[in-house]
């Protein structure tokens, strides 16, 4: 059996993965691991860089970059980027760096490998299709696009940054589009993934309903690593 217990949370842009993947693996002993961050970290490297983001071979430069996210926070080359990846540009371009093939293969790598002989619980859009197709638990969250807009407004008001939900909506309408059409590894949800629609919950009532469906699994009860706790 594989050692460590891992959990893969995916879904669209705002269903609140980053947020409850967090709650659980703090409550769990888990390790949790944002993918959407390392994407961001590298939309934000391309942009210092001023490379073309439209040509796939300009993404050579991460031959040279060590992306590592650890504790909630994530990483260049030892530099700490978490707030840096958050920003309107950041967001505005990561859909099309994560479209290429290459920086997917080169992330999907690393995520496989933070991911070995822990206790894991990975949020992103490909975790249970490509990055854990054998995880012990798949979830799919997604949430009707005006909730989510509704959520990211209050995420920004926290900031200080006022924007208008309708502009907020089509932002999102855009993002789930280009994420779930790409080419590769496209935003789906796996066959085996229990999929919740957190619309009408609260992010206690999504992390109790998942921290449920962990402790049901025997694995969990049997883990073998320590990692994380
Ligand atoms: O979860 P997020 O909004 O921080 O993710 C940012 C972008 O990264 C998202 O628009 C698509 C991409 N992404 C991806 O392609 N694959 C993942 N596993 C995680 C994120």
């Amino acid at each position: 059996m594989m050692p460590g217990f891992k959990v893969a949370i995916d879904g669209p842009a705002g269903s609140g993965k980053s947020t409850i993947s967090k709650r659980v693996a703090k409550q769990l002993n888990l390790t949790h691991i944002d993918t959407g961050a390392m994407y961001r970290a590298i939309t934000y490297m391309a942009l210092e860089k001023k490379i073309n983001l439209d040509d796939e071979e300009s993404y050579k430069f991460m031959e040279d970059v060590k992306v590592r996210y650890e504790k909630e926070r994530i990483y260049v080359n030892d530099l700490d980027v978490t707030s840096l990846i958050r920003s309107d540009l950041v967001t505005r371009n990561v859909s099309k760096v994560s479209s290429f093939p290459y920086v997917r293969k080169i992330l999907v790598h690393i995520q496989k490998q933070a991911a070995e002989n822990i206790d894991v619980i990975m949020d992103g859009r490909d975790i249970g299709t490509v990055v854990l197709p054998n995880a012990d638990l798949k979830i799919f969250l997604t949430a009707a696009v005006k909730e989510r807009a509704k959520r990211r407004q209050k995420d920004k008001e926290e900031l200080g940054i006022k924007q208008d939900i309708d502009s907020l909506e089509s932002e999102i309408i855009e993002r789930d589009l280009k994420d779930s059409t790409r080419k590769e590894s496209p935003l789906v949800c796996a066959d085996d993934a229990i999929v919740i629609d957190t619309t009408h919950y609260t992010i206690e009532d999504t992390t109790n309903r998942i921290i449920e469906e962990i402790l049901k699994k025997e694995k969990y009860h049997g883990r073998t690593t320590n990692e994380g706790r």
